[in-house]
């Protein structure tokens, strides 16, 4: 019986052991991730330093940077400092007069 079953359990070493013999076909598989958008974009002027700090800070507490990220681009600094209040006078964000103020320079300059 052994002697029968021998040759069959030879051959799938053989095929093991050739399989093995091609690395590519078990290297891990490599995929370029997209541009981060779960992230603020860095200021690219070193001024909104400290806003771009705050907001870090304070405008991913409630939700996602995409709330930032989606609105349209160039809308100005009216526009951002009016979210900004709206954030704090609404909706009750935790951030000082001074901090919006960094923020929605930052946010202006940079979205
Ligand atoms: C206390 C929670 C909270 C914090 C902190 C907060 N937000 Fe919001 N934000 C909200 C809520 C609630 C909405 C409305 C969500 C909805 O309508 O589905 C919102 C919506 C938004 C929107 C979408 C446009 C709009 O007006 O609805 C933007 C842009 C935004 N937030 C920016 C910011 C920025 C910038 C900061 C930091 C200064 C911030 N948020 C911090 C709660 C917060």
């Amino acid at each position: 019986m052994l002697e029968q079953r021998l040759p069959g359990r030879l051959a799938w070493l053989a095929a093991l052991i050739a399989l093995s013999a091609f690395p590519a076909l078990a290297a891990p598989r490599r995929y370029a991730l997209p541009e981060p958008t779960a992230e603020l974009r860095p200021p690219a002027d070193g001024a909104h330093a400290a806003g771009f700090a705050s907001a870090q800070a304070h405008c991913m507490i409630c939700h996602s940077v995409d709330y930032i990220a989606m609105q349209p681009p160039g809308k100005g600094a009216a526009f951002w400092e009016s979210e900004v209040t709206k954030m704090v006078k609404v909706y009750g964000a935790p951030i000082a007069e001074a901090q919006a103020k960094a923020i929605a320079a930052y946010l202006s300059a940079q979205y």
